[in-house]
């Protein structure tokens, strides 16, 4: 309980900072993590159901068809690590297909939404050690030594690695390596490239559910950070970077205006933007090629038939070739 009082306050230190930071630069910019307080993931699960965001659907269709190869390839009796607390539905496909699986871990910085996730899966399976981590995934972590070193798996859906910088999802890929130790596995969901137009319409869909989500942002700013931002004069945008091969999410302002955040100001052209999500699109040939730099090798690929979303199986380094070394004396 403790811990839960002092992660939000550390929490509403770090927001405080990172927003006071990102609204200094040129080009002005907030950490897309902070679009998920309560009523951000709501709408981000809203997001999910939505025609034009085919992500979530064609990702869990993957995990549904595939779920026992994926399980096969954990091995049995693994530690389950989550990055992310997920809306749950893709981590149960994923549990239950699980042979007898020892403990699962969810990690996530969003104390209560952690909870939720971790009261659901223990009604869900009652018999699975649920033993949540409240931290901040995409900072350096060790796992707490009272979770078992091994066999442990690590998952992490939803294309949530697209939202890091190039350095940081590589510093991530090789944390997770370094928590499964050395014969450990990772599954992990991206979303591919695809024509822009797609692309677009998921990220601005017609009934405007992600212009909602993205302006929660602004509302959460002036909530708490005794914010006067004037939520009607920003308006919604999804961009195609082709350069960095990614969706960006802005907020664009509709007028030069002026406004306060806790105790600053910040002035606004009219037109100018503050860049709020990164939403990266892989390629097959440049995920495999980050995941082996990072200690990792591609076991299998698991896909939809239009090819928009991919599943990785992945195995650290030393544990693919220990396996082919033991096939190669067979
Ligand atoms: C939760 C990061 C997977 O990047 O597609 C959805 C977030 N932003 N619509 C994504 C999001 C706008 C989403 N992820």
């Amino acid at each position: 309980m403790l811990d839960l009082v002092e992660s939000k306050l550390s929490q509403h230190e770090a927001f405080r900072a990172d927003v006071l930071a990102g609204l200094s630069q040129r080009q002005k910019t907030l950490p897309s993590r902070w679009l998920y307080d309560q009523r951000g993931s709501e709408l981000f699960e809203e997001i999910t159901h939505l025609d034009e965001y085919y992500l979530t659907r064609t990702e869990t269709a993957i995990l549904r068809r595939h779920a026992g190869e994926m399980a096969a390839l954990c091995g049995d009796n693994v530690v389950l690590l989550e990055y992310g607390a997920g809306a749950g539905i893709k981590s149960e496909i994923l549990i239950d297909a699980l042979k007898a699986p020892r403990m699962y871990v969810p990690i996530d910085i969003a104390a209560d939404f952690l909870a939720q996730t971790a009261e659901r899966v223990r009604d869900r399976f009652p018999g699975l050690v649920t033993r949540p981590i409240i931290t901040d995934f995409t900072a350096d972590f060790d796992i707490p030594s009272d979770i078992p070193a091994h066999p442990r798996a690590a998952f992490f859906p939803g294309s949530t690695l697209g939202n890091l910088g190039g350095s940081e999802a590589a510093a991530l890929l090789r944390r997770m390596r370094e928590h499964v130790g050395d014969h450990g596995e990772a599954i992990i969901g991206v979303d591919l490239r695809k024509d822009v137009a797609t692309l677009i319409a998921a990220y601005d869909d017609r009934r405007g559910v992600t212009a909602e989500f993205n302006l929660n942002l602004l509302r959460r700013i002036n909530r708490e950070l005794e914010g006067d931002l004037d939520i009607m004069a920003f308006a919604h945008e999804a961009r195609w970077n082709e350069p960095e091969s990614a969706i960006e999410m802005h907020l664009v302002s509709r007028k030069p205006q002026v406004a306060t955040v806790a105790g600053r100001s910040f002035a606004f052209a009219q037109g100018e933007t503050i860049h709020t999500e990164t939403c990266r699109k892989f390629d097959i040939a440049a995920l495999t090629h980050a995941a082996q730099r990072s200690g990792w090798r591609v076991d299998r690929i698991w896909s939809d038939p239009a090819e928009l979303f991919a599943v990785f199986g992945l195995r650290t380094e030393a544990r693919a070739l220990r396996l082919s070394s033991a096939a190669a004396q067979a």
